[in-house]
């Protein structure tokens, strides 16, 4: 191998599509239970052999990180050059698609590619449990971002059921330009009681059994997140006055707000119409993605 061989590894945003929060623990974190999907839009990372650790953001959200040595996706790369005793002697490309803070865990997702893109581009010979339990060091949501696979989650994050593949919808992702932090709207939430609700067994035959089940769910952080960042409240009065929604709700500790549709022409028409009323807001058709992307694979 040259130094010039490198990693391409794309981090697929998560969704929440419902999310439910307990008490707080001991540990200071909350007993949580989800749905998870991942949708084809994400971040764009390349992994290239280098003398030292580093890492430049580029894209559309690049300038947004910070510029210090706190990126998760930094950590990332030392955390696993720790474990397998090599330096991280790695070059990372950040191409940042998605608004940073918005609940749609980027961070956690570029994390979870590094550490796959780092297995493969090192050759390492690690086993699941371990990289799930790096994953896991660095955040609550990275582990289930291994995968980029529908899963249910428990815990604080760590404790991954995978799910069938859910039917396809066409979606629409709406962030009002506002960074929401994770655990500000955690500590907003208040008392609470046990989970409501468990894993779905059975696969969903169709969108409307889907969005059936949704309707039955919450996202316990949508009250406290909208209270923080006001604006959420407009982005999901506006997308629930759209033509063929099923459902609108809130993706993790927010800002950024899902629809689903009936078709994906409803889905497009809906974005052009926000786009044209917000230009500041960040507005994306998407959907789900089907089979496992983030794979991966060797530059150019
Ligand atoms: O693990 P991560 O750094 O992504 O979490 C950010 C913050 O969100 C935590 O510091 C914690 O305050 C809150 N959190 C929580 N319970 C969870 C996940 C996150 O309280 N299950």
């Amino acid at each position: 191998m040259t130094l010039a061989d490198g990693i391409f590894v794309s981090a697929p945003a998560k969704v929440n599509l419902c999310l439910h929060v307990a008490e707080r623990r001991a540990d200071g974190y909350h007993d949580l239970e989800s749905l998870v999907a991942f949708v084809v839009h994400g971040d764009e990372i390349t992994l290239e052999h280098a003398r030292e650790l580093s890492l430049s953001a580029v894209g559309p959200f690049g300038a947004m990180l910070p510029p210090d040595n706190d990126n998760l996706a930094l950590k990332a790369a030392r955390l696993l050059a720790d474990k397998v005793g090599r330096p991280p002697a790695v070059r990372i490309t950040l191409r940042k698609n998605l608004p940073v803070a918005s609940g749609l865990g980027g961070g956690s997702a570029d994390a979870a590619a590094v550490l796959r893109g780092l297995a493969s581009l090192w050759k390492l010979e690690i086993d699941r449990e371990t990289l799930i339990g790096t994953a896991a060091l660095l955040g609550a949501d990275v582990p289930v971002c291994l995968d980029c696979a529908v899963a249910w989650i428990e815990g604080r994050g760590e404790r991954i059921t995978s799910l069938s593949p859910l039917p396809e919808m066409p979606l629409l992702l709406v962030n009002p330009a506002v960074p929401v932090s994770t655990a500000e709207v955690f500590s907003a939430l208040g008392a609470r009681s046990g989970l409501k609700f468990v894993c779905p067994r059975a696969p969903f035959c169709d969108l409307q059994a889907l969005v059936a089940f949704l309707s039955s769910t919450t996202n316990d952080l949508e009250a406290p997140a909208r209270k923080i960042a006001p604006a959420i409240c407009d982005a999901l009065e506006e997308l629930r006055d759209m033509p063929e929604i099923l459902i609108a709700r809130m993706s993790g500790s927010g800002a950024t707000c899902f629809g689903i549709f009936e078709t994906n022409e409803s889905a497009r028409s809906a974005a052009a119409l926000l786009k044209e009323r917000h230009q500041e807001w960040w507005i994306v058709n998407t959907t789900i993605v089907p089979e496992r992307i983030g794979v991966p694979r060797a530059l150019q």
